[in-house]
């Protein structure tokens, strides 16, 4: 045969592969409001960067019928491409081929690109759309996701892994998202479950559609397995891009710098505030004030929202922002909410992000059902995070930094660089009610008008505790600065950080509160 023959071989042979299930599985794929697999890829790439790898693989499967079965490429699409210039390798599994099911040749293909992202040292993200384990391939498909998690937990914290679920995705295909760093859904077309509503229905006899038992809002709002909504495929793809922006390729690199911008808000930071300590406001709008041009990439926005975390960058460099929330429960710790922050401050710290943590807490959630819920284990996460990490760690006390509160939130004893708190800052114990109530009780209990010696009491706590100059004395903050300096503040603490050397006791790892 003739070069030229050879080619045309080639490009049929190609364009045969790539039509994945067929134009009726495309057509139903497409009917359900989702791209094909291969136009995903297309949609997030840098435009002609995608370079395909094991596209003629075919599956081995020989029993339940598979052998009369061709499945191209074996259900997933793998390869390299970029983001904004950044090198990337991805895969996307195809659900016109056998439902995006994962045979022992498909997760070959995923754990070639994985491991190949490994040793490249460049980010993976791995769109799933799978009915997870194929089950006619019994255990060789376990085998196959086993394989996956095991290079999920090796490459994690050494490259950044970012999952998006892109259909309904069951068993292996959750598992192997949750041991990621960052999970998208978009809504009406993600579904995450360990077993669908099939199952629960043969099994446990119970109906419940996809969407009521794992769609992307549950994920989102509920569970707290997804970090980003979107409202489409093409949003989705715009907020992984965004995010691509924020994080350095590996762990022995830094994320890269953008030119410095001051921020957008031109108001006075100080009128953020209220000036009645019981009022809230919303932590978010701080953060936009300090940020470089005011943007504030937020992570898992619609969870625990008594906590906010997210990227920003301070003279053009990523940060981590960890901020109490006082719009949502006073912005207290509760279970949800330390693991939210815990797992935040430990990607920021296994990827060189410093953390800025902006303070304003009641404390952790008293109460029945936190402390049955675990909050002593989920609180502990908040601890031992921080005091872990040796990235940059700067606080700023803004209000209220009570109790426990006042430790988790990278105090100065668990090894915080900086700490500035803003002349509205109350740091004790308890709040100032609490405290006289208790160390006043036989005074309060003995005086013939109680409310008016709770108030006095009250106040005598407020005056001598609630503020920042007891800590200041003791050198426990650094500094009680005016709201408007704290961007400046800021700037100059990355800066004569960036050289920061805090190293640990030599140890095979940590046993931290799981
Ligand atoms: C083989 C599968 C499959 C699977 C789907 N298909 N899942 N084939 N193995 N696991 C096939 C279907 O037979 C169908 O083929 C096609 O994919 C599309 O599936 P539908 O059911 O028509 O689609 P839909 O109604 O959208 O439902 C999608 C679904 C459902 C919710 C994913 O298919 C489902 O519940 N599948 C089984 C899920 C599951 O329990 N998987 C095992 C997980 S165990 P045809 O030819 O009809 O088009 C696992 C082990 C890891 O993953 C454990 C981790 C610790």
């Amino acid at each position: 045969m003739s070069l030229k023959k050879h080619i045309l071989d080639l490009r049929k042979r190609k364009e045969q592969v790539e039509k994945g299930g067929g134009d009726k599985a495309i057509e139903k794929q497409v009917a359900r409001g989702k791209q094909t697999a291969r136009n995903r890829i297309l949609a997030l790439l840098d435009k002609d960067s995608f370079t395909e790898y094991d596209l003629f693989v075919e599956h081995e499967a020989r029993d339940f019928g598979m052998d009369k079965k061709q499945l191209h490429g074996d259900g997933v699409i793998i390869g390299t491409g970029t983001i904004y210039g950044a090198p990337i390798c991805i895969y996307a599994q195809d659900f016109t081929v056998e439902g995006g099911s994962l045979g022992l040749m498909h997760a070959r293909k995923i754990t070639k690109i994985m491991d190949h992202a490994l040793k490249m040292r460049v980010p993976i993200v791995g769109i799933n759309d799978s009915g997870g384990a194929r089950i006619q391939e019994g255990v060789n498909a376990l085998a196959g996701y086993g394989e996956i998690f095991y290079r999920n937990t090796m490459a994690s914290g050494v490259i950044p892994q970012i999952s998006v679920i892109l259909g309904p995705c069951a068993g292996g295909a959750v598992y192997s998202p949750a041991l990621t760093d960052f999970v998208f859904v978009v809504d009406n077309i993600s579904k995450m479950f360990i077993t669908g509503p099939g199952v629960i229905e043969s099994v446990l006899g119970e109906k419940i559609s996809m969407e009521d038992l794992g769609g992307a809002r549950v994920h989102a709002e509920t569970t707290g397995n997804a970090h980003f909504f979107a409202d489409s495929e093409l949003e989705c793809f715009d907020q992984i891009k965004k995010l691509i922006t924020f994080i350095p390729w590996s762990n022995t690199k830094r994320a890269k710098t953008f030119p410095p911008k001051p921020p957008k808000f031109k108001g006075n930071i100080e009128d953020l505030i209220p000036s009645d300590p019981r009022q809230p406001y919303d932590v978010r709008d701080v953060i936009k004030a300090i940020v470089d041009d005011s943007d504030f990439f937020e992570i898992q926005e619609l969870w625990a929202a008594n906590i906010v975390i997210g990227f920003g960058r301070l003279n053009g460099e990523t940060v981590g922002f960890v901020a109490n929330q006082p719009l949502v429960l006073a912005g207290v710790l509760d279970c949800d909410s330390s693991d939210k922050a815990a797992r935040f401050i430990r990607y920021c710290d296994a990827f060189n992000i410093p953390i800025v943590t902006l303070e304003d807490m009641p404390g952790y959630l008293p109460g029945v059902d936190q402390e049955h819920a675990g909050v002593i284990r989920h609180g502990a996460k908040v601890l031992y995070a921080y005091s872990e990490a040796t990235v940059p760690k700067v606080t700023v006390i803004l209000r209220k930094a009570y109790g426990g509160g006042y430790i988790a939130m990278n105090s100065r004893h668990l090894g915080a660089d900086f700490m500035f708190a803003w002349p509205t800052a109350e740091i004790a114990v308890m709040g100032p009610e609490g405290a006289a109530n208790i160390i006043f009780r036989k005074e309060i209990e003995e005086a013939e008008d109680k409310d008016a010696m709770r108030a006095q009491k009250v106040e005598e706590y407020k005056e001598k505790f609630a503020n920042p100059f007891v800590a200041a004395a003791k050198g426990y903050i650094d500094s009680v600065i005016e709201p408007s300096e704290t961007r400046d503040l800021l700037l100059h603490a990355i800066e004569v950080s960036a050289h920061k050397e805090d190293h640990r006791p030599a140890k095979k790892h940590g046993v931290p509160p799981f």
